[in-house]
């Protein structure tokens, strides 16, 4: 199938990155005019969710519906995927109708599955292994507030997950550096690691992480799938709370970004998102206009 996939940030040149980004930005000044910009007039986006979501459902739908089209929710409990039909069949049959399929999923490898069968594009809304929409939406937001990322850096502080993977192929593509901190054992994607080289660096240190980073960024210690796990996490991540002190061993003009939800008193401290660094509540808006940037790119 020849349609145009996002699964991966590497999907997108990083000039195509940076494109959508703009794009974004200048979304986000038509919605704050209330100027009307329907460029997906009849287009319709289906969203299949295998795993529970705010932002990304309500940023996804409401974007189809201000750029004039629309959008279906497919939950698997409804759908005969859920029953055991093939991705393969399902991708078929859905992209013959629909003109974009947004996924939630768990295994990465039945998302590259589904978009291999599918006749339209077919979006990453996290998967285990990433979550290249948070990062539009992540990258955005520091444009917008520190301007251009490159050379800057940047610190990941906490679990090697899904965020934590999209951030490591956010360096390579929006050319920054990343200092991850996670205890062992719980190291991001070990090929992305080696793909990115020396831009990317894994220590056990919080504090040596944040020294100098001009973006800190953590998630949850238990994501989506790993309910199970999340006592044994919490005494492993014990010492990676991000706090107002972390904060202050980073640049002066650090900002603090986390994709949310968030658990304050675990991998945040309480008032962490009180702190004037902190911007996640811009970076969650940025979800509605980084992804409407990215319909665009890929329907128009
Ligand atoms: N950050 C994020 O993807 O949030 P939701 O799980 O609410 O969609
Ligand atoms: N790492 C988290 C991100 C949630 C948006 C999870 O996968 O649950």
């Amino acid at each position: 199938m020849s349609a145009r996939h996002f699964l991966s940030l590497f999907d997108c040149t990083p000039a195509e990155l940076q494109q959508i980004i703009q794009r974004a930005i200048e979304l986000k000044k038509l919605r704050q005019q209330r100027i009307a910009h329907e460029s997906l007039k009849g287009c319709v986006l289906g969203m299949i969710f295998e795993k529970s979501s705010t932002r990304t459902r309500i940023s996804f739908e409401a974007g189809m519906c201000q750029l004039g089209g629309n959008a279906i929710f497919l939950s698997p409990n409804d759908t005969q995927l859920g029953r055991g039909e093939p991705l393969s069949d399902s991708a078929k049959v859905m992209s013959s109708m629909l003109d974009v399929i947004m996924i939630r999923t768990y295994a990465h490898a039945g998302l590259e599955e589904f978009a291999r069968h599918s006749a339209v594009p077919v979006i990453n809304a996290l998967s285990d292994d990433l979550h290249p929409c948070q990062l539009l939406a992540d990258m955005q937001c520091f444009h917008e507030l520190r301007g251009d990322i490159q050379g800057k850096t940047v610190a990941w502080i906490g679990d090697g997950n899904n965020m934590c993977n999209s951030y490591i192929e956010a360096a390579i593509q929006f050319d920054f550096k990343l200092n991850v901190a996670c205890p062992e054992g719980y190291e991001p994607d070990a090929q992305l690691l080696a793909q990115a080289g020396d831009r990317v660096q894994v220590m056990h240190n919080p504090e040596q992480a944040a020294a100098g980073a001009h973006l800190i960024s953590t998630d949850v210690w238990a994501s989506m799938g790993q309910e199970e796990e999340a006592k044994i996490r919490k005494a492993a991540f014990a010492t990676y709370q991000v706090t107002e002190k972390l904060l202050d061993m980073a640049a002066s003009d650090v900002v603090f970004m986390h994709c949310l939800p968030a658990h304050r008193g675990e991998e945040i401290s309480e008032t962490l998102l009180d702190d004037p660094r902190s911007v996640v509540w811009q970076q969650a808006e940025n979800r509605l206009h980084a992804q409407k940037a990215l319909l665009e790119f890929l329907v128009v």
